[in-house]
Parts: structure tokens; sequence; C-alpha cells
């Protein structure tokens, strides 16, 4: 009974569901999960704790018993499913189009996608910042890793996408992935008979573009997907078909709602802060023209991302390892089976770590810096998050891109409570904006 209380709790209003379970037992605490044999599951929050747990040799864990549940929509070839010496060969490839001068080639384009999506924005229209932002960067995310350009295919995956993460993240579909007993293919009217044939609309249209992309030997293309075709592990082998769509398909997914979870969050705190939105604005205003690399580099641009994602963080754990043989934390035993949980959200609103950890304080990132397992929005350790760079780039670039041609206000000045949507969490309200000026 009680695990039945406490999965349901932990579902219908996690943060709250942590932070009470934080309050009566501190750093660590132990639930059971509904579910097949309900293993224990530990959270944890301490730094010390986390850096222990990221510190755990792969082959003493095991990540596919969390993990499964994505295998039919991410495909079983994807990194997220994958361990050992698979996983570290998916990472070496995956890692260097996502980091250093070849994320910075991306600029441009992250600008020019913002800029057309808000081009029809005039003073005294309303906008919901929770349609927009997924809707821009859907866009980045297709021309970035695929270097599609729009055009019939480019709309075709963006519609099937959309209505796929639509879909899945609404509490009835979500079921479906964690109860393979309803897995049952019963024709097009029928769940998963549907979801079944628009995955498959989506990987043949995947296919078609590697095909294409074989076809075309453009050597001069800095797409992601032209980028993981030519790569090669260090045995010389390169990724097959299969394998690419699988990878695709799960940055696409993983790469696109956060982000978009995180600027709706941005939009929000700026606009009920106007002091922070004033300093933003300053900082912006002391130079002539910036360009895209300067503006990720501005300082108090790059606290108010961070301390965004440290009160709000879109994931609020890590992905969850079960121990293989028994391992110990922070001098504690755990024995095989047992679920460890890093918890960035809990990590994040720690009061030893955090001087009032609740108010949204972007000047606490100027005066100190913070360990990575103090403050943790993408994870760490091997299974880290390997968009990382790229997003904190590219919801610079956005948030500066309307902040620097529009004066927004928020429609609704109510506080907003954070919300789950599938994986991520963000705001309640949807971020209604109406546009108050606009300077090209
Ligand atoms: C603000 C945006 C994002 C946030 C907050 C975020 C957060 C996370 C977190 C918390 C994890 C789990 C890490 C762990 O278990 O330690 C993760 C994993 C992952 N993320 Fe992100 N992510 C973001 C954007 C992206 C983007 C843009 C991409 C790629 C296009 C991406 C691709 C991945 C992949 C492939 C993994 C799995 C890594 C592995 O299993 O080795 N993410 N992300």
């Amino acid at each position: 009974m009680t695990s039945l209380i406490q999965t349901l709790q932990l579902i219908a209003n996690p943060t709250q569901f942590l932070d009470q379970s934080a309050a009566k037992y501190g750093d660590t605490f132990t639930m059971r999960v509904l579910g097949i044999n309900s293993p224990p599951v530990v959270f944890f929050s301490h730094p010390q704790a986390i850096s222990e747990c990221f510190a755990i040799p792969a082959q003493k864990l095991d990540f596919k018993k969390a993990t499964h549940v994505f295998k039919p929509l991410f495909g079983a070839n994807s990194i997220v499913l994958q361990e050992g010496t698979q996983h570290n060969r998916q990472r070496t490839l995956l890692m260097p189009p996502f980091h250093g001068d070849r994320m910075k080639s991306y600029g441009k384009i992250i600008c020019e996608i913002t800029n057309n999506v808000t081009k029809d924005w005039r003073p005294g229209k309303v906008v919901s910042m929770q349609h927009i932002m997924p809707e821009i960067t859907l866009q980045i995310i297709l021309q970035v890793v695929f270097g599609i350009s729009p055009g019939q295919r480019y709309q075709k995956l963006k519609q099937l996408l959309s209505t796929l993460l639509d879909d899945i993240t609404t509490p009835w579909y979500s079921s479906l992935f964690f109860f393979p007993p309803l897995q049952k293919d019963l024709g097009t009217w029928s769940p998963w008979g549907k979801y079944l044939k628009r995955k498959q609309e989506i990987d043949n249209l995947i296919y078609a573009e590697i095909s294409d992309k074989r076809l075309a030997k453009d050597e001069s293309l800095t797409d992601i997907l032209s980028l993981l075709m030519s790569a090669r592990d260090q045995d010389g082998q390169a990724m097959s078909d299969e394998e690419l769509k699988d990878q695709l398909i799960s940055l696409l997914l993983l790469g696109y709602e956060t982000t978009a979870g995180v600027l709706q969050w941005l939009f929000y705190l700026i606009h009920s802060h106007p002091n922070v939105k004033g300093k933003i604005l300053n900082e912006l205003g002391s130079f002539e023209k910036l360009e895209p690399d300067e503006i990720t580099k501005l300082p108090y641009l790059t606290a108010v991302c961070q301390e965004t994602m440290r009160l709000h963080p879109i994931a609020l754990i890590c992905t969850p390892r079960m121990t293989k043989e028994s391992v110990e934390i922070n001098g504690i035993k755990y024995i095989s089976g047992t679920v460890l949980v890093p918890c960035i959200y809990l990590a994040h609103h720690r009061s030893e770590t955090y001087q009032e950890p609740e108010n949204f304080n972007p000047e606490r990132f100027l005066a100190r810096k913070y360990s990575a397992t103090e403050y943790l929005p993408f994870g760490g350790g091997y299974r880290g998050c390997i968009g990382s760079a790229f997003s904190m780039y590219e919801m610079k670039l956005v948030l500066v891109a309307i902040l620097s041609q529009f004066e927004l206000e928020l429609v609704d000045k109510c506080p907003v409570k954070p919300v789950r949507r599938g994986i991520t969490i963000v705001p309640s309200s949807g971020v209604l904006m109406k546009i108050k000026n606009h300077q090209p």
C-alpha cells in the first residue's frame, strides 16, 4: 500500500513529493516504486553521495532495467539503452559534434530560426511560450542535427515528431510504455497500433534522409548526421543505418523539449523579476553589436541561465542505476538489486549548498563556483548529458534574439507551479506573454 501511495505521489506531484521526503528523512531516503518486484529505490542529494554514485564502475550497474521502457521510442541501438563498451563507443562518436568549434558553427542558424518564428510578432499580440519554444527548438534540432532545409520532408518530420511527443506525454500514452502487456498492435485505431504507424513513418523519413546524404557524398556538410556518418570508432567502424536512425531519433526527442522547457522557465522568471531583466538588457546594451559567440560568453546572462536550471531543473533525477552487486555510498552498503537515484532537484535545493534555495538569485553564480555534484542540471559522470554545451549555447541565443527585439510582459502575474510533461518539468501556466513593443 505504501508503495502505491508513494508512486502516485511521485507521478502526480513529483517536486512536492521530493521536498516532503527530504524534509522528513534528509539527504538520503528510500522509497518503493510500484512495479515488478518493487526494488528499493534510494534517492541521494548530498554532493559526496552523488559523487560516489557517479564513480561506481559501469560493470557494477545495470542501466537497462530503468531505460528499457524507452526501447520502443528510441530503438534498441540508442545510446540511452547501451552499457559498457558499446555505450563508450557511442559516446565517443556522438560527443564531438556537440562541442567546440563545430558547435559554434550552428550559432547563425539558431538566430535565423528564432527571427523567422517571431517575424510576425506585433505589439498587442499574445504568444504562448509553451507553444513557441518547442517550435523554435524543434526547427533548430532538425536543421542542426539533420541538416535538413525547410521543405516537404522537413515539414512532415516536424509535424510527426511534435504529434508523437504530444501523444506520448499524455498519461494514457505514457502508461503504454510502462506496461508492455498494453503494447498490442490491433490496427491503426488502437493506441499502440497508431503509435507504431507514426513511429514507422518517422523512421522511413530518417532512412530517406540518410540515403540521400549517402548518395550526395558532400564532405563539406557540418550537420550532425553528416558528421556521424563519417565518424569511425577506434576499430575503424562506422555506424550502421539502423544505428544512425536510433541515435538521431534519441537526439531529437531528448534535445528539443528539454531546451524548450528551460526557455519557458527563463521567460517566466526574467519577466517576473524586472531587476533581472534590466540587468540582462544592460549587459547587452553595453556592446555595439554582438556576435553569437560573444553573446554566449556574457557572464550575467550565463548566471541567469544557470540559476533558472538550478531552481527549476528540467530533469528532476539522473538516469536511475540498478546495482548488480553490493556497493557502498557514504559508508552505507546497498545490496545488489537496489536502484540508485542521484536527485538533481534536491541537490539544487539544499540549504547547506544554496542560501535561500527557493529564491531566484542569479548573482549566486557570479559570487562562487559550484562543484559538479552540487550543481548538475545535465546529470554527470559517464552518463551525463551529451547535449549540455549545445543547449546552453542555444538557449542564450534564442533568448537574446527575442529580448533584443521585443518588449514582453506576462499576461498572468500569478506564480506558476512546476508540472510534469513527459520526462520534463515545465511551468504550469503555458507562460502567455503579450508583446508591448517591437524594435526590429
Ligand atoms: C536544457 C536541456 C537539457 C537538459 C536539462 C538535459 C538533461 C539531461 C539529463 C539530466 C540526462 C541524464 C544524465 C545522467 O543520468 O547523469 C541527460 C542525458 C542525455 N541527454 Fe540531455 N539534456 C538537455 C539537452 C540535450 C540535448 C540538446 C541533447 C542532444 C541533442 C541531449 C542528449 C542527451 C543524451 C543522448 C543523453 C544520454 C547520455 C547517455 O546515456 O550516455 N540532451 N540529459
